[in-house]
Order: C-alpha cells, then sequence, then structure tokens
C-alpha cells in the first residue's frame, strides 16, 4: 500500500516542523514548504534555518522545498508534480503587531497564499484532506466583552457559564482584529468555503497560544517561549498593560499536531474548532514569570508598560468541548508545567551553544 503523502507549509517553523517530524516518523512521504520568511518578519531572531537542518537530519523521508506560497505558478506545479492526501498548512505571517508595518504582505501571504494553496489542491488533489492553521483572532476582541472578574494575579470570566472558555460560536464581525486577524478572518472563512461550498475535506483549527521547543521565538511572536528565552538569557520582559494579568492557555506543539492527526482520519468538511491547552493550561503573564523563576532560580527582569496591545485578549482560554466532542480520542497531554520545562531546558542548552 502506497504510503500517505504529507505537505506542510510552514515547516520550518513551530507547527510545521512538529508535524514533519510526526508524520516522518509514521513512515509518511513529507514535503515541506518554508522561505524562511520569519527571518525577513522578524530579523536574525526569526531565522528558522536551525530548525530546518535538524528536520533534515533527524527525518527519513523529509523533502524540502524553498517555497514561496505567494507564488502562485510554483504552488501549482508543486501539486502538479505531487499527488497529496493530507496537506497541514501553517505558513504565514502570525504576529497580529508586526502586521501593521506590513499589511499589504501579511494579507498576501496569509489570505492570498492560503487560496493560491486550497485552489492548488482542489485542483490536483480533491481528496486530501486540508487543515489551516487559524488563530483565535479572527474573534478580535470580541471576547473581551465577557464579563470579568479581577483576581490577585489574573483576569478570570465571573460567569460560570464561560468557566471552560470562548468557543466557537463567539462571533467573528464587529470586533477590532488587528490588520492580521483580519487577513486571517479571510483565510479561514475561505477555508471553511472550500469545506462547504466544494465539500471539500477542510478543517480550520484556531489556535489559542501554540507552544514548544521548536520555536524561533521573538518578542513580536511567541508568547511563552520567547518569556523562557529571556529568562534563560537574562535579558528584561515588556508587558504591555491589563498589570500583567491577561491570560492565555498553552498547548504543546505536539497536542496540536495529534488532534490534526486524528481530523485527517475523520475529516468533517469545513468544520472549526478552537485549539489550545484549554483552561487547565492557561496562565497570566505574571504567573507564568513565577513559575518560570522558580524553575531557573533567576529573577526576571521587567519593565511595564500601561497601554495593552491593541486588540490584545484580557482573558483569552480555548473551550476545546466541540473537538473533544468529534474526537474522543483527544486530548491534552502535555501539562504547562511540563511545557515549560521542556522549554528552559531546550533554550538553556541553546543558549550554550551560542555561547
Ligand atoms: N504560535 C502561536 O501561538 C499561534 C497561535 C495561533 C495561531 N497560530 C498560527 O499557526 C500557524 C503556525 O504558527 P507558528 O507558530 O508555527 O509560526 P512560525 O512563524 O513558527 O512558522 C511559520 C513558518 O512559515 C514560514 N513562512 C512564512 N511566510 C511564508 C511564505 N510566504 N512562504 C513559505 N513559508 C512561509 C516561516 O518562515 C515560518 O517558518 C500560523 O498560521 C499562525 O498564525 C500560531
Amino acid at each position: 500500500m502506497k504510503c500517505p503523502s504529507v505537505l506542510v507549509t510552514g515547516s520550518s517553523g513551530l507547527i510545521g516542523s512538529e508535524a514533519v517530524g510526526h508524520f516522518d516518523r509514521l513512515g509518511h512521504d513529507v514535503i515541506g514548504v518554508d522561505n524562511n520568511m520569519r527571518r525577513e518578519f522578524f530579523g536574525p531572531a526569526g531565522d528558522t534555518s536551525w530548525n530546518l537542518e535538524r528536520l533534515k537530519r533527524s527525518t527519513r523521508n523529509f523533502r524540502h522545498y524553498n517555497l514561496d506560497i505567494r507564488d502562485r505558478a510554483g504552488v501549482m506545479a508543486l501539486f502538479e508534480q505531487n499527488s497529496f492526501d493530507l496537506i497541514i498548512h501553517c505558513a504565514a505571517q502570525p504576529s497580529h503587531d508586526k502586521a501593521r508595518d506590513i499589511p499589504l504582505t501579511d494579507f498576501e501571504v496569509n489570505a492570498l497564499g492560503t487560496l493560491n494553496l486550497l485552489e492548488a489542491t482542489r485542483q490536483h488533489s480533491p481528496e486530501a484532506v486540508f487543515i489551516l492553521m487559524s488563530t483565535n483572532k479572527v474573534y478580535g476582541d470580541a471576547p473581551n466583552e465577557k464579563l470579568l472578574r479581577e483576581l490577585e494575579t489574573r483576569y478570570d470570566f465571573a460567569d460560570a457559564a464561560d468557566f471552560q472558555g470562548i468557543d466557537e460560536t463567539c462571533r467573528i464581525d464587529r470586533t477590532l482584529h488587528s490588520i492580521f486577524g483580519a487577513s486571517k478572518v479571510a483565510a479561514d472563512v475561505m477555508a471553511q468555503e472550500y469545506g462547504r461550498y466544494f465539500g471539500m475535506n477542510v478543517g480550520v483549527f484556531r489556535g489559542g497560544c501554540l507552544t514548544g521547543p521548536s520555536h524561533s521565538a521573538v518578542e513580536l511572536h511567541g508568547f511563552l517561549s520567547y518569556l523562557v528565552k529571556v529568562a534563560v538569557s537574562g535579558q528584561t520582559y515588556q508587558v504591555y498593560g491589563y498589570k500583567g494579568k491577561q491570560v492565555r492557555d498553552n498547548i504543546h506543539s505536539f497536542d496540536v499536531i495529534r488532534a490534526m492527526e486524528e481530523f485527517a482520519a475523520n475529516p468533517r468538511p469545513g468544520e472549526v474548532y478552537n485549539m489550545g491547552g484549554g483552561r487547565e493550561n492557561s496562565v497570566s503573564i505574571i504567573e507564568a514569570i513565577e513559575r518560570i523563576e522558580q524553575l531557573t532560580g533567576q529573577k526576571i527582569a521587567c519593565t511595564y508598560h500601561d497601554r495593552n496591545r491593541k486588540g490584545d485578549h484580557i482573558c483569552y482560554i480555548s473551550d476545546l468541548g466541540k473537538f473533544k466532542s468529534h474526537y474522543p480520542g483527544w486530548k491534552v497531554t502535555r501539562s504547562l508545567d511540563a511545557i515549560l520545562e521542556e522549554m528552559v531546558e531546550a533554550q538553556t542548552s541553546q543558549l550554550a551553544k551560542s555561547a
């Protein structure tokens, strides 16, 4: 029997590289597409070539293409030369703060790049499962309308009905998204349409904070890994608004890929799922700083700015109920403490290597 063939875009990034490793270990042929544009967005700290080299060393059936997903002819040619069973689309301009400076590029990568891939899939691999890594920023700042209560170290939902967090019924229009959030809405809705209108096996995953040791962490993207990086290297962390009590739910890249694997085995065309660490893996900035200080034994220097990031969520926890009910075999397997321990270890060894 032919091994399923997997295409991963953004294959040198956090989620893409986890997908490459995972499906390669399962014996699939994996093609990765990544042009290291993260370096162009964020400078040398965003360079993902170290991760590509790591993948090349550690995989068996992985081929990498230095292709830009904005290059429609190049994307079409890739699909003409290969047939795919599973497409995991993670290539993106991922930062909402960065998008403000480059709205055209942001839209071309996030929205048009996604459409290029959807259309190439429709024309050449129409039976394939296509998973778009979307974001909770498609909800804009609508989650901030929830009634909140202020606790000593975090904000939390005041209403017991919101305890599990934000679900997929949260509206996605008439809110402040950021330019990034809006380009992701375009991609998210278009992907749903390829599922609903064309009946293709498309799934949309709206990420909370996705994290893991393979992130090329920068201040503008990668909350926990950047915080750990700052802690380990003795730099100063900038906290923007909400007294540092803003809450994020964090999920390890491994658990994201496991969720994708479940969807791929039993796809539901056009479905949308929130994907994060849920309440158990939620943490405020203050709490995260405290936990990392305990792990490293070192104080983290912080500067506090009164003004919050525009459109930033005050308390965001992904309600995972819908995904769990559709895919009962899936659960979050990596606790927040386990994630932090792994990241401290990874950052410490990376720092030692670069010293
Ligand atoms: N990390 C998070 O916290 C988070 C949260 C919610 C949603 N997401 C979404 O998940 C997806 C993956 O995020 P990530 O954290 O792995 O990001 P990442 O930046 O680590 O990986 C994205 C990769 O895509 C590549 N890329 C960018 N533009 C490209 C282009 N035009 N052509 C080819 N490759 C290109 C980059 O070089 C990078 O390696 C993104 O769509 C992001 O918006 C991430």
